[in-house]
């Protein structure tokens, strides 16, 4: 079977193109295509979805599946700052949902979703692999330990 065209003429895809290449098109290895996309476009979207499950032939389905179930995937473009709460054992007992609550309630988004005025994504984890200093949340690629729903407030309202 022949490779589907590509969506565009975009440079990024050929980024995807290579690594779906190295990747020898395997069905095994949709996590880590989505992942490239991702890096790539900041987000999956139908076209990309759809390109990636006709050029690994795996069903559409199942795609959509795996990007909705794991929770760093956005489906929508993200806002110009990313807040990832990490909800794993450790956080969550340690005050990981309180975090959610208080996003939520000052900031009116939960996981997966973006202010109004784009200014703030927020995506949830389920381990950083930080837990001795839980809980751990990370503003924009930098990681912080032992978060209090003050603390992480006082930092979104900073962006
Ligand atoms: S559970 Fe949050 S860092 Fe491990």
């Amino acid at each position: 079977m022949t490779k589907p065209p590509t969506p565009s003429d975009d440079m990024r895809w050929r980024a995807v193109d290579a690594r779906m290449l190295r990747l020898g098109y395997s069905a095994g290895a949709l996590i880590e295509v989505l992942h490239t996309v991702q890096q790539a476009f900041g987000y999956l979207d139908d076209v990309a979805l759809t390109y990636v499950a006709s050029s690994l032939r795996v069903p559409l389905s199942k795609v959509y599946g795996v990007a909705t179930f794991y929770s760093l995937f956005m489906l929508k473009p993200q806002g110009e700052h990313t807040c990832v709460v990490c909800t794993g054992t450790a956080c969550h007992i340690n005050g990981a949902s309180g975090i959610l609550t208080g996003i939520r309630d000052r900031f009116g988004i939960g996981p997966k979703q973006t202010t109004g005025d784009d200014r703030i994504s927020l995506l949830t984890a389920r381990c950083l692999g930080a837990c001795s200093i839980a809980p751990a949340v990370v503003y924009d690629g930098e990681a912080k330990g032992k978060q209090t729903v003050a603390q992480v407030i006082a930092r979104l309202e900073d962006w």
